[in-house]
């Protein structure tokens, strides 16, 4: 696997890539990789003949400083994971290489750069107001700004995301269609310990006490989708939220069901093609997000 953690070079070697007619198989992460990860990679190397992973804590997808910093940083152990995957070259930029020092300043005066729309008049609607966008004011301007600086700098012919972060999914989507950047974007299942628990960066950071608990959110949802034949949304939910007012360890931030293409809340499971549902939970310091296709 070859290193890069300067744009330049890692640009030129690209280009010769391209040139060459090689299909680049692109999977962005920001480390403390899992095998949630390593099924993307996997994922890219079937479809692709260069696999290209980044990993790049972006400060600007943050809105809490703490959880920025206490984000595991583990490029050792990821490296390695990736050489054995097969992957074959690894972006890991600098924050510096990323950013100029205008963007770092607004990101600290808490305002949003929206220099990564070219001058377009981006809109994602409903899509970054709901769920996590409602909870998390700036956490998707930063996704959305970090990955088409990503694939500016990548010019990947497909792109791989887990579903996990099902909204993050849609938004780089949309800004994918109204930049008209010319990458497909490839969804991934979700990679699940053998309790349920959705595989993620942050459950490195669960106390032993806290990881015998998560599994009940997936848990959760699975039962959610059993009952989703007899029981309306609003059941449902009222189901979920019973469920969380009965335990004190773990608080709910949300459940929505929603519609699979505009995150819409779904009132009538008839009138949707696609639903979901979508929770996000916090554990002490912690927030987990995991859902379930329900429709
Ligand atoms: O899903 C992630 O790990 C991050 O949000 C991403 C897409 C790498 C952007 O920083």
């Amino acid at each position: 696997m070859i290193f890069f953690y300067l744009k330049g070079p890692f640009h030129e070697f690209l280009a010769k890539k391209r040139l060459e007619g090689k299909i680049i198989g692109f999977v962005p992460t920001m480390g403390a990789l899992h095998q949630g990860h390593i099924s993307l990679i996997n994922a890219a190397k079937q479809s692709c003949d260069l696999v290209v992973c980044s990993i790049f804590v972006n400060p600007t997808q943050f809105n809490n400083l703490q959880d920025l910093e206490k984000y595991p940083r583990t490029l050792d152990s990821d490296s390695k994971m990736l050489e054995q995957a097969g992957c074959d070259v690894l972006f890991a930029p600098e924050v510096s290489e990323m950013y100029t020092a205008k963007e770092l300043e607004l990101k600290a005066l808490g305002q949003e750069d929206k220099s990564w729309m070219e001058g377009k008049n981006v809109s994602f609607g409903t899509l970054d107001k709901v769920m996590e966008g409602a909870q998390r004011p700036g956490h998707f301007n930063g996704v959305a700004q970090v990955v088409s600086k990503l694939f500016r700098i990548v010019r990947p012919h497909k792109a791989f995301f887990g579903q996990k972060d099902f909204q993050q999914l849609a938004i780089i989507k949309s800004m994918v269609n109204q930049l008209l950047i010319n990458v497909e974007i490839i969804p991934c299942p979700i990679l699940r310990e053998p309790d349920g628990l959705a595989m993620s960066s942050r459950n490195v950071r669960l106390t032993p006490e806290q990881r015998k608990i998560v599994p009940a959110i997936s848990q959760l949802l699975f039962k959610i989708k059993e009952l989703q034949a007899t029981h309306s949304p609003a059941q449902l939910k009222t189901i979920v939220s019973e469920q969380f007012a009965r335990q004190t360890e773990m608080k709910l931030a949300y459940f929505e069901i929603v519609d699979g293409e505009t995150l819409t809340s779904v009132n009538d499971f008839n009138q949707h093609k696609e639903v979901v549902a979508c929770i996000a939970v916090e554990i002490g310091s912690l927030r987990l997000i995991d859902n379930v296709v329900l429709k």
